[in-house]
């Protein structure tokens, strides 16, 4: 997600420096682009690729002239992050300035129709024509912010909108729908901003307006706009949040609060599903596919196997990144090799892409805009999971989830399983509300030292997964098994000491595993399962449940049934006494 601020100031004095210390305050996320817009008898704007310290010292953006202004940090999803592609945007006569947050699904149909009636482009964001039509609309006799209304009536998908127009001196107008905004009052002056830990500094009293709303910021403050233009009073909250606390939302740790995003990130990565159509079209005929990636990613990949499988009918095969160089012989022009990474930048990942484009079509899902396998690949898709700031990956890895599930649909021409996905988002929030529940049971757990979890078919990667979460953020041992492998070997550690995780959805696979959860319970282990709502038999066998919403069968599990595995690894760390957001050895970015 990128970052938006803007302000109008009370007191005769430049906005610039204050916008760029809010926008600096959204720095840690690591954005790849920023850009401030000014009023000044004229709209000023200064823009760049790069990091916020490093445009600030080539463009000075802290010296602009003007009381008042808007300003952007750009995650890059329509269009490569390039100084042209940076925010804020004009229109055709450089009057109307627009910073924006999310993704317009429409925007090259109106682009065309914009380009039809003579408007030109600078960029290829889907942004761009949110001030053209702005413009479009005050040509044809509209104030800023009526235009601002007839424009997102027009518009797909999701947004935060801010913009400020020459015509309307002093006034910055602000709309949502899909994508946070907050209104700050503040001594100096008023605010708007996508993350209230922006403006934090220098406004605590708060106000989110609701979707269909237009705020209007002057300095005489800010005026909140209903459809039917009615002016809503709505009081502020004080946020007491520190500094911090408010870059977590509130939350304790950054995975918390990623978790808490996956429901976003599935539902936002589901608008992947044209562009996933179009690369498969492109690439022709499919027949044969590989996924490489490592860790997290690898187990997603492993998900992929199964759906591309059973869905495509075609064979798939998975491969560890650094394995990839002993059989990236056998792959040729029909194979589709696809590289999973959140990063985009993981150096065994790279390796082997440049290795696997030699001989066949590559794509890369990955969830950074212009990282390396987004600029190598053949084709790309980003997961729009937003930034990810703690070390363990979790609304990524159900970003990738989701593009994976897309591509599979695209390769057999099955969209019935894209339908069912329109629920996950849901069925997620469902998981989530259960967090107090999952956080009593870690506490039955953090005493533990070893933990086995067991799944079959597509919920044997979700064990795998479940097991690598507890492990690198908890240090405690958990390993993932294909259920059915137990007996040939691993059985014989499983005593009265050895909590037993079960994964076991309904669907095809429920008698086998609910066979395999027997074979561990007459050994004495403990058994947590995790399986479905009123599933009475289940609850009898086991200690402890985590009840899953009913309707989650297998060949969509993986997208929930790993959130509650999510949970008890964060809360057994937490009780730990460990910071989940920075375990000891690891990185967010693996380039060596
Ligand atoms: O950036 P990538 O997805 O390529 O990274 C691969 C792994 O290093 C990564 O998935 C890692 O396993 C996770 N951070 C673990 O939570």
């Amino acid at each position: 997600m990128c970052g938006i601020v803007g302000c109008v100031l009370k007191e005769n004095r430049d906005a610039a420096p204050i916008l760029f210390r809010c926008i600096s305050n959204l720095e840690y996320r690591g954005y790849d682009s920023v850009g401030l817009a000014t009023f000044d008898n004229k709209i000023n704007v200064k823009k760049a690729k790069g990091k916020i310290r490093d445009v600030n010292a080539s463009l000075n953006l802290e010296n602009m002239a003007g009381k008042y202004g808007i300003a952007h940090t750009r995650w890059a999803s329509a269009g490569r992050p390039t100084d042209e592609n940076a925010h804020p945007h004009l229109d055709e006569k450089g009057r109307v300035a627009v910073v924006h947050n999310g993704t317009l699904e429409n925007y090259s149909k109106l682009k065309e129709k914009l380009i039809g009636e003579g408007h030109t482009f600078k960029s290829t964001t889907d942004t761009e024509v949110i001030p053209h039509l702005i413009e479009k609309h005050m040509d044809e006799g509209l104030d800023l912010e009526h235009a601002l209304r007839k424009t997102v009536e027009m518009l797909k998908g999701s947004y935060a909108i801010v913009a400020m127009c020459e015509d309307e001196a002093g006034k910055i107008v602000a709309t949502r729908k899909d994508s946070p905004l907050s209104l700050g009052f503040g001594k100096e002056g008023y605010f708007v901003a996508s993350d209230t830990p922006a403006i934090l500094e220098y406004a605590r009293d708060v106000i989110r307006p609701r979707e269909g709303e237009i705020a209007v910021l002057s300095k005489n403050g800010i005026e909140i706009h209903d459809e039917n233009d009615k002016t809503i009073e709505r009081k502020p909250s004080k946020i007491t949040w520190t500094a911090d606390m408010a870059k977590k939302e509130g939350y304790d740790y950054f995975m918390l609060k990623e978790i808490n995003d996956q429901p976003l990130a599935v539902k936002n990565t589901l608008g992947q599903k044209n562009n996933m159509k179009r690369i498969i079209n492109e690439i022709g005929d499919v027949k044969r596919v590989c996924f490489v990636a490592c860790g997290t990613s690898y187990h997603a990949s492993i998900t992929g196997k199964y759906l591309i499988e059973s869905l495509a009918g075609i064979s798939c095969d998975v491969i560890i990144a650094s394995e990839f160089k002993y059989s990236a012989k056998t792959w040729d022009e029909d194979t589709l090799v696809v590289f999973i990474s959140q990063s985009g930048e993981t150096a065994d990942s790279m390796t082997a892409l440049r290795q696997a484009k030699q001989t066949s079509h590559t794509l890369a899902i990955v969830n950074v805009a212009g990282s390396a396998m987004w600029e190598e690949a053949d084709h790309v898709i980003q997961t729009q999971a937003g930034p990810e700031i703690g070390v363990a990956a979790t609304k990524t890895y159900l970003g990738q989830l989701t593009a994976i599930y897309l591509l599979a649909a695209a390769i057999s021409g099955n969209d019935k399983i894209t339908e069912e996905l329109e629920n996950v988002p849901s069925y997620i929030e469902e998981v989530i509300s259960k967090a107090d529940e999952i956080k009593e049971l870690s506490k039955r757990y953090n005493f533990v030292h070893n933990a086995f979890y067991l799944g079959r078919g597509f919920s044997y990667p979700i064990a795998l997964e479940g097991a690598l979460k507890l492990k690198e953020i908890s240090y405690v041992h958990g390993e993932g098994y294909a259920a059915g492998e137990l007996k040939h070997g691993p059985l014989a550690l499983v005593d009265e000491d050895m909590p037993v995780i079960v994964i076991i959805p309904p669907g095809a696979d429920y008698d086998k595993t609910l066979t395999n959860l027997e074979e561990v319970r007459a050994r004495g282990a403990s058994i947590l399962a995790v399986g479905s709502e009123g599933n009475d038999d289940l609850k009898s066998k086991s200690k402890e449940m985590i009840s899953i919403n009913p309707k989650v069968t297998d060949i969509i599990a993986p997208l929930v049934y790993t959130v509650p595995l999510q949970l008890l690894a964060y809360y057994v760390t937490v009780e730990k006494g460990y910071n989940p957001d920075q375990p000891r050895n690891l990185a967010k970015v693996i380039t060596v």
